[in-house]
Protein backbone atom coordinates (compact mmCIF):
# COMPACT_ATOMS: atom_id res chain seq x y z
CA UNK A 1 0.00 0.00 0.00
CA UNK A 2 1.81 3.39 -0.82
CA UNK A 3 2.02 6.00 1.68
CA UNK A 4 -0.98 8.21 2.10
CA UNK A 5 -1.16 12.21 3.00
CA UNK A 6 -3.68 11.33 5.27
CA UNK A 7 -1.93 8.73 6.76
CA UNK A 8 1.41 9.61 7.21
CA UNK A 9 0.26 13.24 9.00
CA UNK A 10 -2.34 11.20 10.99
CA UNK A 11 -5.01 13.15 10.37
CA UNK A 12 -7.74 11.59 11.45
CA UNK A 13 -6.39 11.59 14.81
CA UNK A 14 -5.48 15.29 14.60
CA UNK A 15 -8.67 16.68 13.02
CA UNK A 16 -10.65 15.03 14.96
CA UNK A 17 -9.39 16.61 18.40
CA UNK A 18 -11.17 19.78 17.94
CA UNK A 19 -14.83 19.39 20.32
CA UNK A 20 -16.44 22.27 21.02
CA UNK A 21 -17.74 21.44 24.10
CA UNK A 22 -20.77 24.15 23.83
CA UNK A 23 -23.15 22.12 21.41
CA UNK A 24 -23.03 19.49 24.53
CA UNK A 25 -24.57 21.96 26.77
CA UNK A 26 -27.82 22.97 24.29
CA UNK A 27 -25.94 26.32 23.31
CA UNK A 28 -23.74 25.98 20.41
CA UNK A 29 -20.87 28.64 20.14
CA UNK A 30 -19.70 29.33 16.85
CA UNK A 31 -16.66 30.93 17.84
CA UNK A 32 -15.63 28.23 19.84
CA UNK A 33 -14.13 26.26 17.11
CA UNK A 34 -11.54 29.15 16.34
CA UNK A 35 -10.54 29.58 19.62
CA UNK A 36 -9.81 25.66 19.88
CA UNK A 37 -7.97 25.85 16.82
CA UNK A 38 -5.73 28.72 17.74
CA UNK A 39 -4.69 26.99 21.12
CA UNK A 40 -4.08 23.93 19.20
CA UNK A 41 -1.89 25.62 16.49
CA UNK A 42 -0.25 27.15 19.29
CA UNK A 43 0.37 24.11 21.15
CA UNK A 44 2.01 22.86 17.78
CA UNK A 45 4.06 25.37 17.72
CA UNK A 46 5.55 25.00 21.13
CA UNK A 47 6.11 21.44 20.29
CA UNK A 48 8.15 22.24 17.50
CA UNK A 49 10.21 25.27 19.40
CA UNK A 50 11.27 22.99 22.62
CA UNK A 51 12.12 20.09 19.75
CA UNK A 52 14.27 22.75 18.45
CA UNK A 53 15.60 24.25 21.92
CA UNK A 54 16.45 20.30 23.15
CA UNK A 55 18.67 20.36 20.15
CA UNK A 56 20.71 23.50 21.00
CA UNK A 57 20.71 22.12 24.66
CA UNK A 58 22.17 19.06 23.50
CA UNK A 59 25.11 20.58 21.47
CA UNK A 60 25.61 23.64 23.87
CA UNK A 61 26.51 20.70 26.66
CA UNK A 62 29.84 19.68 24.52
CA UNK A 63 33.06 21.11 26.45
CA UNK A 64 33.65 23.55 23.93
CA UNK A 65 30.99 24.41 20.83
CA UNK A 66 32.81 23.88 17.52
CA UNK A 67 32.18 26.30 14.61
CA UNK A 68 29.83 24.10 12.88
CA UNK A 69 28.24 23.37 16.13
CA UNK A 70 27.18 27.55 16.20
CA UNK A 71 26.09 27.69 13.25
CA UNK A 72 23.71 24.67 13.60
CA UNK A 73 23.08 26.50 16.79
CA UNK A 74 22.07 29.95 15.36
CA UNK A 75 20.20 28.42 12.59
CA UNK A 76 17.99 26.45 14.71
CA UNK A 77 17.27 29.52 17.25
CA UNK A 78 16.76 31.51 14.68
CA UNK A 79 14.29 29.07 13.32
CA UNK A 80 12.45 29.62 17.06
CA UNK A 81 12.35 32.90 16.29
CA UNK A 82 10.50 33.00 12.94
CA UNK A 83 7.83 30.65 15.01
CA UNK A 84 7.45 33.12 17.71
CA UNK A 85 7.38 35.92 15.38
CA UNK A 86 3.87 33.85 13.78
CA UNK A 87 2.69 33.08 17.19
CA UNK A 88 2.72 37.03 17.65
CA UNK A 89 0.61 37.56 14.28
CA UNK A 90 -1.67 34.95 15.12
CA UNK A 91 -3.42 36.61 17.65
CA UNK A 92 -4.53 38.55 14.95
CA UNK A 93 -6.98 35.60 14.13
CA UNK A 94 -8.31 35.15 17.79
CA UNK A 95 -8.96 38.73 17.89
CA UNK A 96 -11.48 38.70 14.94
CA UNK A 97 -13.83 36.75 17.73
CA UNK A 98 -15.43 39.96 19.61
CA UNK A 99 -15.75 39.87 23.70
CA UNK A 100 -19.34 39.54 23.04
CA UNK A 101 -18.91 36.45 20.99
CA UNK A 102 -16.56 35.08 23.81
CA UNK A 103 -18.77 35.38 26.76
CA UNK A 104 -21.10 32.78 24.34
CA UNK A 105 -18.68 29.67 25.82
CA UNK A 106 -16.13 31.77 28.41
CA UNK A 107 -18.16 30.32 31.43
CA UNK A 108 -17.96 26.68 30.09
CA UNK A 109 -13.91 27.17 30.25
CA UNK A 110 -13.62 27.76 34.15
CA UNK A 111 -11.39 26.60 35.73
CA UNK A 112 -9.53 25.70 32.64
CA UNK A 113 -6.58 28.42 31.62
CA UNK A 114 -3.46 28.65 29.44
CA UNK A 115 -1.78 28.97 32.58
CA UNK A 116 -1.96 25.34 32.69
CA UNK A 117 0.06 24.78 29.94
CA UNK A 118 2.86 22.30 30.37
CA UNK A 119 5.00 23.34 27.03
CA UNK A 120 4.64 26.71 27.48
CA UNK A 121 6.18 26.78 31.09
CA UNK A 122 8.70 24.10 29.72
CA UNK A 123 9.76 26.98 27.42
CA UNK A 124 9.98 29.56 30.00
CA UNK A 125 12.39 26.93 31.82
CA UNK A 126 14.38 25.86 29.18
CA UNK A 127 15.17 29.18 28.05
CA UNK A 128 16.20 29.45 31.48
CA UNK A 129 13.39 31.80 33.40
CA UNK A 130 14.76 31.19 37.05
CA UNK A 131 11.92 30.50 39.70
CA UNK A 132 12.36 33.42 42.33
CA UNK A 133 11.97 36.44 39.79
CA UNK A 134 9.28 34.68 38.49
CA UNK A 135 5.31 36.34 39.11
CA UNK A 136 3.45 33.81 41.38
CA UNK A 137 -0.16 33.35 40.75
CA UNK A 138 -2.47 33.73 43.25
CA UNK A 139 0.79 33.46 45.68
CA UNK A 140 0.74 30.05 44.78
CA UNK A 141 3.88 28.42 42.66
CA UNK A 142 3.13 28.12 38.79
CA UNK A 143 3.28 24.08 39.59
CA UNK A 144 -0.06 24.28 41.69
CA UNK A 145 -1.59 24.63 38.18
CA UNK A 146 -0.67 21.73 36.47
CA UNK A 147 -1.62 18.17 36.62
CA UNK A 148 0.17 16.30 39.20
CA UNK A 149 2.16 13.86 36.78
CA UNK A 150 3.31 16.68 34.93
CA UNK A 151 5.12 18.33 37.54
CA UNK A 152 8.36 16.50 37.99
CA UNK A 153 8.66 17.20 33.94
CA UNK A 154 8.17 21.56 34.38
CA UNK A 155 10.55 21.35 37.43
CA UNK A 156 12.65 18.48 35.77
CA UNK A 157 13.51 21.63 32.68
CA UNK A 158 14.59 24.49 35.56
CA UNK A 159 16.98 22.32 37.25
CA UNK A 160 18.41 20.89 33.94
CA UNK A 161 20.79 22.99 31.58
CA UNK A 162 19.09 25.74 30.26
CA UNK A 163 19.74 28.18 26.79
CA UNK A 164 20.77 30.89 29.21
CA UNK A 165 23.21 28.21 31.22
CA UNK A 166 24.72 26.97 27.92
CA UNK A 167 25.01 30.86 26.82
CA UNK A 168 26.68 31.67 29.41
CA UNK A 169 29.20 29.05 30.04
CA UNK A 170 29.86 29.61 26.28
CA UNK A 171 30.75 33.17 26.81
CA UNK A 172 33.19 32.05 29.87
CA UNK A 173 34.90 30.28 27.37
CA UNK A 174 35.49 33.06 24.96
CA UNK A 175 39.01 33.96 24.73
CA UNK A 176 39.70 37.59 25.59
CA UNK A 177 41.82 39.74 23.77
CA UNK A 178 43.48 41.30 26.92
CA UNK A 179 47.40 40.08 26.89
CA UNK A 180 50.87 41.73 28.23
CA UNK A 181 51.33 44.01 25.29
CA UNK A 182 47.39 44.74 24.92
CA UNK A 183 45.33 45.41 28.20
CA UNK A 184 42.57 45.48 26.70
CA UNK A 185 40.20 46.54 29.46
CA UNK A 186 42.82 49.33 30.37
CA UNK A 187 42.41 50.60 27.26
CA UNK A 188 38.81 50.38 27.05
CA UNK A 189 38.48 52.60 30.22
CA UNK A 190 40.93 55.11 28.98
CA UNK A 191 38.47 55.14 25.68
CA UNK A 192 35.31 55.77 27.67
CA UNK A 193 36.78 58.27 29.98
CA UNK A 194 38.46 60.29 27.35
CA UNK A 195 34.76 60.52 25.24
CA UNK A 196 32.94 61.58 28.66
CA UNK A 197 35.96 63.90 29.51
CA UNK A 198 35.05 65.42 25.69
CA UNK A 199 31.32 65.30 26.08
CA UNK A 200 31.91 66.82 29.58
CA UNK A 201 34.10 69.67 27.96
CA UNK A 202 31.62 70.23 24.80
CA UNK A 203 29.17 70.82 27.78
CA UNK A 204 31.39 73.91 29.48
CA UNK A 205 31.57 75.37 26.14
CA UNK A 206 27.68 75.13 25.06
CA UNK A 207 25.73 78.48 24.91
CA UNK A 208 22.44 77.22 24.79
CA UNK A 209 22.31 75.81 28.82
CA UNK A 210 21.69 77.38 31.26
CA UNK A 211 24.33 76.90 34.25
CA UNK A 212 21.15 74.71 36.10
CA UNK A 213 20.97 72.75 32.95
CA UNK A 214 24.86 72.49 32.66
CA UNK A 215 25.40 71.07 36.35
CA UNK A 216 22.42 68.62 35.79
CA UNK A 217 24.06 67.27 32.40
CA UNK A 218 27.06 66.99 34.27
CA UNK A 219 25.89 65.17 37.22
CA UNK A 220 24.15 62.47 35.02
CA UNK A 221 26.98 61.85 33.02
CA UNK A 222 29.15 61.34 35.87
CA UNK A 223 26.43 58.95 36.71
CA UNK A 224 26.76 57.10 33.36
CA UNK A 225 29.98 57.19 33.64
CA UNK A 226 30.21 55.59 36.95
CA UNK A 227 27.39 52.81 35.86
CA UNK A 228 31.08 51.83 34.07
CA UNK A 229 32.10 50.27 36.94
CA UNK A 230 30.08 46.77 36.60
CA UNK A 231 32.25 46.02 33.38
CA UNK A 232 35.87 47.47 35.16
CA UNK A 233 35.37 46.57 38.79
CA UNK A 234 34.63 42.70 39.69
CA UNK A 235 33.49 43.52 42.59
CA UNK A 236 31.23 46.15 42.11
CA UNK A 237 29.50 43.54 39.69
CA UNK A 238 29.03 41.26 41.97
CA UNK A 239 27.75 43.43 44.30
CA UNK A 240 25.18 44.83 41.77
CA UNK A 241 24.79 41.27 40.42
CA UNK A 242 23.83 40.39 44.35
CA UNK A 243 21.03 43.00 44.02
CA UNK A 244 19.96 41.36 41.05
CA UNK A 245 20.84 43.82 38.41
CA UNK A 246 22.57 41.61 36.63
CA UNK A 247 22.12 37.91 36.11
CA UNK A 248 24.91 36.62 34.00
CA UNK A 249 28.63 36.07 35.66
CA UNK A 250 31.44 38.91 35.57
CA UNK A 251 33.30 37.14 32.49
CA UNK A 252 30.57 36.24 30.35
CA UNK A 253 29.34 39.93 30.36
CA UNK A 254 32.68 41.33 29.61
CA UNK A 255 32.58 38.59 26.62
CA UNK A 256 29.38 39.35 25.63
CA UNK A 257 30.58 43.18 25.59
CA UNK A 258 33.71 42.36 23.41
CA UNK A 259 31.70 40.22 20.60
CA UNK A 260 29.49 42.94 20.02
CA UNK A 261 32.21 45.85 20.15
CA UNK A 262 34.28 44.01 17.59
CA UNK A 263 31.72 42.02 16.08
CA UNK A 264 33.04 43.31 12.27
CA UNK A 265 35.90 40.88 13.40
CA UNK A 266 35.02 37.51 11.10
CA UNK A 267 35.81 35.45 14.35
CA UNK A 268 33.44 37.11 16.44
CA UNK A 269 30.68 37.38 13.43
CA UNK A 270 29.28 33.79 14.28
CA UNK A 271 29.08 34.96 18.15
CA UNK A 272 27.50 38.07 17.24
CA UNK A 273 24.47 36.30 15.79
CA UNK A 274 24.44 33.75 18.92
CA UNK A 275 24.06 36.93 20.84
CA UNK A 276 21.28 39.01 18.58
CA UNK A 277 19.04 35.52 18.11
CA UNK A 278 18.84 35.23 21.75
CA UNK A 279 17.75 38.82 22.55
CA UNK A 280 15.39 38.75 19.43
CA UNK A 281 14.01 35.21 21.42
CA UNK A 282 13.42 37.05 24.78
CA UNK A 283 12.04 40.17 22.55
CA UNK A 284 9.89 38.41 20.51
CA UNK A 285 8.32 36.30 23.58
CA UNK A 286 8.13 39.52 25.00
CA UNK A 287 6.03 41.23 22.68
CA UNK A 288 3.69 37.85 22.31
CA UNK A 289 3.14 38.03 26.27
CA UNK A 290 2.49 41.87 25.93
CA UNK A 291 0.12 40.88 22.65
CA UNK A 292 -1.19 38.25 24.81
CA UNK A 293 -2.21 40.69 27.80
CA UNK A 294 -4.07 43.02 25.46
CA UNK A 295 -6.07 40.69 24.05
CA UNK A 296 -6.96 39.59 27.75
CA UNK A 297 -7.34 42.77 28.54
CA UNK A 298 -10.14 43.48 25.46
CA UNK A 299 -11.58 40.15 25.99
CA UNK A 300 -12.23 40.44 29.48
CA UNK A 301 -11.99 44.42 30.87
CA UNK A 302 -11.52 43.98 34.51
CA UNK A 303 -12.77 40.33 34.96
CA UNK A 304 -10.37 38.00 36.57
CA UNK A 305 -8.84 35.18 34.06
CA UNK A 306 -10.69 31.53 34.16
CA UNK A 307 -7.74 30.24 35.98
CA UNK A 308 -8.61 32.88 38.23
CA UNK A 309 -5.73 35.77 38.22
CA UNK A 310 -5.51 39.12 37.90
CA UNK A 311 -6.05 38.45 34.07
CA UNK A 312 -4.24 41.10 31.86
CA UNK A 313 -2.71 42.81 34.71
CA UNK A 314 -0.83 40.04 35.79
CA UNK A 315 -0.29 38.77 32.04
CA UNK A 316 1.35 42.72 31.52
CA UNK A 317 3.64 42.04 34.72
CA UNK A 318 5.05 38.78 33.04
CA UNK A 319 5.84 40.82 29.85
CA UNK A 320 7.82 43.48 32.14
CA UNK A 321 9.64 40.99 34.77
CA UNK A 322 9.99 37.49 32.24
CA UNK A 323 12.97 38.34 30.42
CA UNK A 324 15.19 35.75 30.08
CA UNK A 325 18.26 37.70 28.75
CA UNK A 326 17.55 41.26 29.88
CA UNK A 327 21.52 41.41 30.53
CA UNK A 328 22.13 41.66 26.44
CA UNK A 329 20.14 44.41 26.51
CA UNK A 330 21.44 46.37 29.24
CA UNK A 331 25.27 45.99 27.63
CA UNK A 332 23.83 49.05 25.31
CA UNK A 333 24.69 51.35 27.92
CA UNK A 334 28.46 50.51 27.99
CA UNK A 335 29.04 50.94 24.14
CA UNK A 336 31.03 52.90 22.35
CA UNK A 337 31.03 54.33 18.63
CA UNK A 338 33.72 52.56 16.29
CA UNK A 339 35.28 55.05 15.64
CA UNK A 340 36.13 55.33 19.92
CA UNK A 341 36.95 51.75 19.83
CA UNK A 342 40.85 50.99 20.49
CA UNK A 343 42.84 49.71 17.76
CA UNK A 344 43.14 46.43 17.74
CA UNK A 345 46.92 45.64 17.38
CA UNK A 346 47.78 43.38 14.06
CA UNK A 347 48.48 40.57 16.43
CA UNK A 348 44.88 40.07 18.01
CA UNK A 349 43.28 41.27 14.35
CA UNK A 350 45.18 38.52 12.54
CA UNK A 351 43.81 35.93 14.78
CA UNK A 352 40.70 37.03 14.58
CA UNK A 353 40.29 37.18 10.83
CA UNK A 354 39.99 33.64 8.47
CA UNK A 355 43.18 34.44 6.82
CA UNK A 356 42.13 32.09 3.33
CA UNK A 357 45.00 31.05 1.71
CA UNK A 358 47.52 32.91 3.37
CA UNK A 359 51.07 31.03 4.07
CA UNK A 360 52.01 32.83 6.88
C1 LIG B 1 -9.73 34.80 24.22
C2 LIG B 1 -8.45 34.63 24.23
C3 LIG B 1 -7.63 34.56 25.49
C4 LIG B 1 -7.84 35.16 26.70
C5 LIG B 1 -8.97 36.08 27.09
C6 LIG B 1 -6.77 34.74 27.57
C7 LIG B 1 -6.65 35.13 28.89
C8 LIG B 1 -5.68 34.70 29.75
C9 LIG B 1 -5.57 35.07 31.13
C10 LIG B 1 -6.48 36.03 31.85
C11 LIG B 1 -4.49 34.44 31.65
C12 LIG B 1 -3.96 34.53 33.08
C13 LIG B 1 -4.25 33.26 33.83
C14 LIG B 1 -5.71 33.15 34.21
O1 LIG B 1 -6.14 33.78 35.17
O2 LIG B 1 -6.44 32.40 33.51
C15 LIG B 1 -3.91 33.67 30.58
C16 LIG B 1 -2.78 32.92 30.69
C17 LIG B 1 -2.17 32.27 29.66
N1 LIG B 1 -2.68 32.11 28.39
FE1 LIG B 1 -4.29 33.03 27.63
N2 LIG B 1 -5.94 33.92 26.87
C18 LIG B 1 -6.42 33.78 25.61
C19 LIG B 1 -5.85 33.06 24.59
C20 LIG B 1 -4.69 32.35 24.68
C21 LIG B 1 -4.06 31.64 23.60
C22 LIG B 1 -4.54 31.54 22.16
C23 LIG B 1 -2.96 31.06 24.11
C24 LIG B 1 -2.03 30.19 23.34
C25 LIG B 1 -1.43 29.14 23.83
C26 LIG B 1 -2.88 31.40 25.51
C27 LIG B 1 -1.88 31.01 26.38
C28 LIG B 1 -1.78 31.39 27.68
C29 LIG B 1 -0.63 31.07 28.51
C30 LIG B 1 0.60 30.30 28.09
C31 LIG B 1 -0.88 31.64 29.76
C32 LIG B 1 0.06 31.65 30.95
C33 LIG B 1 0.89 32.94 30.83
C34 LIG B 1 1.83 33.21 32.00
O3 LIG B 1 1.59 32.72 33.10
O4 LIG B 1 2.82 33.93 31.78
N3 LIG B 1 -3.93 32.20 25.81
N4 LIG B 1 -4.65 33.85 29.43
Amino acid sequence: MPLNYHDYLKLDQLLSAQKPISPDVGRKAHEELLFITVHHSYELWFKQILFELDSVLALFKAPSVSEDDMGTIVHRLERIGAILKNLITQVDILETMTPLDFLEFRDLLYPASGFQSLQFRLLENKLGLPSDIRLTYNSQPYTDQLKSEQVKTATAAESEATLFSGLQAWLERTPFLESEDFPFWQKYRTAVEDSFNKDLAEIDVNSFLTSEQKDRAREQMRATLSSFSAIFDQDFFQTERNKGHWRLSFAAIRAALLIQLYRDEPLFQQAFRLLNVAKELDGQLTQWRYRHALMAQKMLGRKVGTGGSSGSQYLKATAEKHSVFSDLFQLTSFFLPRSKLPALPPKAKRSMGFNYGDTQ
